[in-house]
């Protein structure tokens, strides 16, 4: 087999990564903007203040999407753009920047896929209890009306939030993302259970709103484990690691996923919490757990399993010498295809990667051109392993590279790239890398050209 014809060929954005104009029109001040003013929490100061400037060259960058040939482009909507106090009144200037958007992506052919939220939290909701607070998910409902009502004409695929276990646990709980606070377990959890239900409130909105039918989906990270062999023994513990919520106590799967796809939180995780688990009041897990029409995941890099001489599932070091990423990641393309087949066992839709793609240390050469082969190698070896998942009957609807351009990379500030598209901070000077152009040809021969070479 090959891609599906309908297959989407993205790339991703989020909103405080490349827009900049932190003041402009009205824009009120996030979390992030916040944490980046705090001494020591960024990489060398830096900040989303100016980023690539997005705000004001987003034509600029839909004429590259459309030279790279792009049928998908995932973006996020800064919610205090839309909502300079997060709740209550809108700020038309703000919708209307994601409004002009929309148009001239439909006209590139590249379809919008927004992200309602990717992180930037309004720092007035933060201040009227943010995430802990029990109106945060009517809040996010209240926000994605505002937005549903201006784009939904034009924009029909929607992602409700981005990695809830990033913005919880690295930010709430490990203090190491905005907003920057070391909670306690039971806030936590307390925080990730509003998080679920304002993603549940929002799907609700945007079906009952939407002026036509709507595809959604909500992006989580796809922590991946890959059988060490291809031995039952090892694929079995491999599966049992994917879904374990209590041997991996990070980014475990199942707490965030069973909720949303399955309603209800996994039986092994209750009990480990104990009186830390969050109160579930009736009705909430019908509210979290909305029908989705994809299943959206965020994948880099995965950890080996195999079964333990104990019969549980034990992860072993990766080879030594494995292939790395800039930022320190192994790179293991079977994490797509392991990925891919274990959620849809488990949760039964068609798979999106709403994320994948590594960081290099890219620049522009004398000849001007900026050669990224790890990058090439690296988009190839993981497209042909999410190709194997479809031929072998998993539902694979699409996929979106990390990133469209190099952008603010949080805590990292601009360390690392990870972009199709070169920018130069200083200059904003864009330039596509090798690996755009190799993309480009990628999606035009719908998926061939990852079998060459
Ligand atoms: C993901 C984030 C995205 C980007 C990549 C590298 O965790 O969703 O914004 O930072 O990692």
């Amino acid at each position: 087999m090959t891609f599906p014809k309908d297959f989407v060929w993205g790339a991703a954005t989020a909103s405080y990564q490349i827009e900049g104009a932190v003041n402009a029109d009205g824009r009120g001040d996030s979390v992030w903007d916040s944490y980046c003013r705090r001494p020591g929490a960024v990489w060398e100061k830096q900040s989303g203040e100016v980023a690539c400037d997005h705000y004001h060259r987003w034509r600029e960058d839909v004429d590259l999407m459309k030279q790279i040939g792009l049928t998908g482009y995932r973006f996020s909507i800064a919610w205090p753009r839309v909502m300079p106090e997060g709740a209550g009144q809108v700020n038309p200037k703000g919708l209307d920047f994601y409004s002009r958007l929309v148009d001239a992506l439909l006209a590139a052919g590249v379809e919008p896929w927004p992200t309602l939220f990717h992180w930037d939290y309004p720092q007035a909701l933060f201040d009227r209890g943010g995430w802990l607070s029990p109106d945060s998910p009517q809040w996010f409902a209240d926000y994605t009306a505002a937005v549903v009502d201006k784009l939904s004409d034009r924009v029909s695929h929607w992602f409700t939030l981005n990695e809830p276990q990033c913005f919880i646990l690295f930010g709430h709980r490990d203090g190491i993302q905005a907003p920057g606070l070391k909670l306690s377990r039971r806030e936590v959890l307390r925080a990730a259970h509003h998080s679920m239900l304002a993603h549940g409130r929002a799907v609700q909105v945007i079906r009952q709103r939407s002026a036509q039918p709507a595809q959604v989906g909500i992006a989580h990270v796809g922590w991946s484990f890959i059988p060490a062999t291809d031995s039952e023994a090892d694929i079995a513990a491999a599966r049992d690691m994917t879904f374990s919520t209590v041997e991996t106590q990070r980014l475990d799967n199942a707490w965030w996923m069973d909720p949303v796809y399955l309603g209800r939180y996994p039986e092994q995780a209750l009990q480990f919490y104990g009186a830390d688990a969050p109160k579930v009041r009736d009705g909430d897990m019908e509210t979290i757990c909305q029908p989705l029409d994809v299943q959206a995941f965020n994948t880099y890099e995965g950890q080996l399993v195999r079964a333990g001489a104990d019969g549980r599932p034990e992860v072993i070091p990766q080879p030594t010498g494995v292939a790395r990423a800039h930022m320190g990641g192994p790179v293991t393309p079977d994490s797509l295809y392991w990925n891919a087949k274990f959620f849809h066992e488990r949760y039964g839709l068609p798979i999106v990667v709403s994320e994948n793609g590594t960081s290099n240390t890219d620049w522009v050469m004398t000849d001007g051109r900026c050669r990224d082969p790890q990058r090439i190698d690296l988009l190839r070896r993981y497209l042909r392993a999410f190709e194997r998942a479809g031929d072998e009957g998993v539902p694979i609807r699409g996929y979106f590279q990390w990133s469209l351009m190099d952008n603010f990379e949080w805590g990292h500030g601009f360390k690392f790239r990870f972009g199709l598209i070169h920018v130069d901070y200083v200059t904003q000077q864009r330039t596509l890398k090798d690996s755009a152009l190799w993309y480009r040809d990628v999606i035009a021969s719908n998926g061939a050209k990852i079998r060459d070479d």
